[in-house]
């Protein structure tokens, strides 16, 4: 393993395309393989022992294609496995956690939402990272109920999704948050439909771009970081065959080969 290695990444599904997405375009030179999960979406519903498991599992994989560096790219396998991962393998791991530090100091109605998983928002590490950075504000915790399952079936437009998001946002708008914070990297691809809800007086917020700096930082102070330049080469690997990952590139416009893998 060394610089010239590839960043290994991966999630329950699709969702963490839109953390891949940033890691392509800041770091240039770097190769990548993605992991999706599909077949055991969504892990939001699993307990902290089973999500665990599935990241062992996803981890020695990428681990034996060789990666350099591993990107969870799951709030819910990060809040739950990334103490596990980091105690028990020498490579270095970036998870990603919601954004809600941002968004609470920049509030002005004192008010922030939250839309993340179930196992996300009953974590220890969320609940310690919320009690750090919010006194005095009020959070609106929602589990996002059935988004990531329409999510990997494509169904983002859908009737059933603007319903559910609806019923998920209503009570937080009821509270006048006037920032939206989205836990879950499923989510941003929800952007234009969550949008049609909230208006323009939410700022909704995700952790993607920040993920991607950490992944640069820790490349560069572990001198790992590839400043060749080369035809970059990325793999997607997933074990459904029904997901909607191809919709999904098409809508980050990246013409990426995907292979089927039973992992
Ligand atoms: N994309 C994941 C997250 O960021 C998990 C979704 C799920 O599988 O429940 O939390």
């Amino acid at each position: 393993m060394n610089s010239s290695s590839p960043i290994g990444i991966f999630d329950s599904g699709v969702g963490g395309l839109s953390i891949w997405k940033e890691i392509v375009s800041l770091l240039p030179n770097e190769d990548t393989i993605y992991l999706a999960d599909s077949k055991n979406a969504p892990y939001g519903e699993k307990s902290k022992q089973e999500i665990i498991e599935l990241c062992i599992k996803n981890t020695e994989l990428l681990l034996k294609k060789g990666c350099k560096i591993i990107v969870v790219a799951c709030n819910t396998a990060t809040t739950n496995a990334i103490g596990y991962l980091r105690t028990n393998y020498d490579v270095p791991f970036i998870g990603i956690e919601p954004a809600i530090k941002p968004a609470a100091l920049q509030t002005k109605t004192g008010a922030v939402g939250i839309l993340a998983t179930k196992g996300t928002l009953s974590s220890e590490l969320f609940h310690e990272t919320s009690k750090k950075f919010t006194e005095g504000i009020t959070v609106i915790e929602q589990i996002g109920e059935g988004l990531v399952p329409l999510i990997e079936k494509g169904q983002i437009e859908s009737e059933e999704m603007q319903k559910l998001l609806q019923k998920h946002l209503q009570p937080m708008l009821a509270k006048h948050i006037d920032y939206l914070v989205l836990g879950c990297s499923h989510y941003p691809f929800l952007l234009a439909e969550i949008q049609k809800i909230t208006g323009n007086n939410v700022t909704i917020i995700d952790s993607g771009e920040a993920v991607a700096r950490q992944t640069k930082a820790i490349l560069e102070k572990n001198n790992l970081l590839n400043n060749t330049k080369h035809q970059t080469s990325h793999t997607i690997f997933t074990n459904s065959k029904n997901s909607s990952i191809k919709k999904i590139l098409e809508i980050l416009e990246k013409d990426v080969e995907v292979q089927y893998l039973d992992f």
